[in-house]
């Protein structure tokens, strides 16, 4: 199958940042600036404000979407501080992040607890965006592509290869993400090879259809030559997706 049949994304992580003021003026700013995109366009505020910016998602654009930074691998019950896929369904959320670098690092959540969440997600209706990446000593080793297909053939072997009809995965380079230091197109495209190529082995059909978005220090005058790379199907913003004009100038970039 090829990549013209896969809608391109592009996912804003505001990651813990904003204010109620700060999240109604970008989500306004980027509903005006989206339209006739050939794109889904995906924000990810923190949970405090999903309501409000569903809310001031423009309910005509179908392509924009809501999605959350984590979920409770939980469904209910008592687990103070958690929050259930059925919940964030519930405020109108589309995605969901599962195995985000920074929730691997912070609370060391490990291949399988990220495969846990990964199907908590499903359940409740969510379409998961599973992160993958390497560390820089890791890809100093030559580890990458180990660490990268490790961390997928968990969720591959918890959750089963046709789970990934209904998700995506993103791959995000430890050691791009926040630093301004982009993985190359060549850099980037091979581990999207490699990833891609491990769903393939284990459907042909899966492996041509998933989407694999790239996360790490995209900014609009990089986002071109990331995003037209053949197995990149769009992208993960940090920074960027935290000001409408550079978000938007990446997700033109993704037409
Ligand atoms: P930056 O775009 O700020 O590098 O963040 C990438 C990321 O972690 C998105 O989830």
């Amino acid at each position: 199958m090829s990549q013209q049949t896969r809608t391109p994304i592009i996912a804003g992580n505001w990651k813990m940042n904003g204010s109620a003021g700060m999240a109604q003026t970008l989500t306004e700013a980027v509903a005006q600036g989206i339209t006739s995109l050939d794109a889904e366009v995906v924000l990810i505020p923190p949970y405090p404000y999903l309501s409000l910016v569903g809310g001031a998602m423009s309910p005509s654009e179908s392509h924009f979407k809501l999605g959350a930074q984590d979920l409770s691998v939980h469904d209910q019950g008592a687990h103070t501080g958690e929050v259930s896929g059925a919940m964030l369904v519930d405020l109108g959320c589309h995605y969901v992040l599962v195995g985000h670098s920074e929730r691997r690092a912070d609370h060391h959540e490990s291949n399988e607890v990220v495969a846990a969440k990964f199907m908590a997600a499903q359940r409740a209706g969510l379409i998961p965006i599973v992160c993958l990446g390497e560390t820089l000593a890791e890809r100093e080793a030559g580890q990458t592509d180990e660490v990268v297909l490790g961390q997928l053939d968990a969720v591959i072997r918890a959750a089963g290869i046709e789970s990934f009809e209904r998700a995506v995965i993103a791959y995000e380079p430890v050691w791009a993400i926040g630093t301004g230091q982009t993985a190359t197109p060549d850099q980037a495209q091979s581990v999207h090879a490699s990833i891609r190529a491990r769903i393939r082995d284990n459907s042909d059909t899966i492996g041509g259809q998933v989407r694999v978005i790239y996360g790490g220090s995209v900014k609009p005058d990089n986002a071109q030559e990331i995003l037209s790379c053949e197995d990149i199907d769009g992208g993960l913003i940090g920074g960027a997706s935290l000001e409408a004009s550079s978000f938007l100038g990446i997700c033109q970039a993704a037409r």
